[in-house]
């Protein structure tokens, strides 16, 4: 694939240093969520209360959303120390069995993307969870053993973007489950103005609602553009980012308002303008826009079908009258969006954003 878009969700590795220093560190700084906010603080609030670690807490939801930011929260709340580990990482039990032995007690184990852990190691985490004891198993065959091991009580944090490939007995042993969902634009106005803030830029109400508007409901996106935006108003001389501004940066970089780039646009204006809004397979339309058929699924389609600007359809992709109205094209009188949108339009989306 060519270089990564400015408004993939997923995070660049370059990206890591300064993602971390726009974090928010407490409850109270974290921009929306409400609901999911308001549950934890009073799980977290009831823990201390009692004088106990926290109960397990499964956060799951799209990338960028906040899950790792939120783990992090959690720990700083509780005022405990933090170990930070992932399922990939994690594929024998004897990997999980030395970070849990060497736990303190109240410590938060964050596991990011729990789904991806081995089995083995999955069927020892549930006795962790449950009874904060481990069984280590020593030999091998017929002469092995099990030893055994009392662990101090901790607090295991899962972050997941595919809740629903995580085993329902691993699901069942959190006590308490976080599903994050995509920002509105009025949240992402807030976090902007907060990494403004951080990163000292001056940038005016109308600005920063213009940058919201083309970040996808994600807080990652949204201050991955504010940066592109600071560079453009540094190199402009522009010393306040206006609404004009910040459209003009994020046009220059082929972001559109409503936060579609180059390969969404391209998708879109081929199924409307080549193939009369469909329907029409995702290979023909890959082959249109000169990209492989994974990638015009995965990467572009996702957003437009969740955006209502694409449908699914037994019979091939199809654009609905806002794809129309979004290219600025005429909305034609006999489109075939009628009966199919219906059924697979965006409503049949799964909420992690992937299609399968
Ligand atoms: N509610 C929020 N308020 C302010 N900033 C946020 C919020 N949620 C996320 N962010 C910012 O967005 C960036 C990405 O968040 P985070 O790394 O927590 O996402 P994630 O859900 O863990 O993504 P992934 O699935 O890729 O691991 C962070 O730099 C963080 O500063
Ligand atoms: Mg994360």
């Amino acid at each position: 694939m060519a270089e990564p878009s400015l408004v993939a969700s997923q995070e660049e590795p370059e990206e890591r240093a300064l993602e971390a220093a726009l974090r928010p560190k407490f409850l109270d700084e974290f921009v929306g969520q409400g609901r999911v906010r308001r549950q934890l603080s009073l799980v977290l609030e009831a823990s201390r209360m009692r004088g106990r670690t926290a109960d397990h807490v499964l956060l799951s939801g799209p990338p960028g959303l906040g899950k790792t930011t939120l783990a992090m929260i959690i720990a700083g709340e509780m005022n405990a120390p933090l170990r930070i580990s992932s399922g990939p990482a994690i594929q024998h039990a004897g990997d999980l069995a030395a970070i849990l032995s060497s736990l303190s007690e109240g410590e938060v184990l964050f596991l990011d993307e729990i789904h991806r852990m081995s089995r083995p190691a999955e069927e020892m985490l549930y006795m962790a969870m449950e009874d904060f004891r481990v069984d280590i198993v020593v030999g091998k065959g017929a002469g092995a053993t099990a030893i055994p091991l009392d662990l101090p009580p901790f607090t295991l944090v899962g972050a997941t973007t595919r809740a629903g490939l995580l085993p329902g007995p691993l699901r069942d042993r959190f006590g308490f489950t976080g599903h994050l969902e995509f920002y509105t634009v009025e949240e992402l106005e807030l976090v902007l103005r907060r990494s403004a803030g951080l990163l000292d830029l001056k940038v005016t109400s109308a600005g920063f609602t213009e940058v919201a508007g083309r970040s996808r409901g994600t807080p990652r996106i949204a201050n991955r553009l504010l940066r592109r935006v600071r560079d453009w108003a540094l190199v402009h001389g522009i010393e306040q980012i206006d609404a004009r501004a910040a459209g003009a940066a994020l046009d220059m970089y082929e972001v559109d308002a409503r936060g579609l780039d180059r390969l969404d646009r391209g998708v879109l204006s081929a199924l409307v303008t080549k193939f009369g809004g469909g329907p029409v397979g995702l290979s023909t339309l890959a082959i249109a826009v000169g990209e492989e058929p994974e990638t015009v699924e995965t990467v572009a389609e996702p957003y437009l079908v969740r955006e209502g600007l694409m449908g699914r359809t037994p019979r091939g992709r199809i654009a609905t009258p806002l794809a129309y109205e979004h290219l600025g094209l005429p909305v034609p009188a006999s489109a075939p969006f009628a009966e199919s949108a219906t059924l697979f339009g965006p409503g049949s989306d799964e909420a992690d954003g992937s299609l399968d």
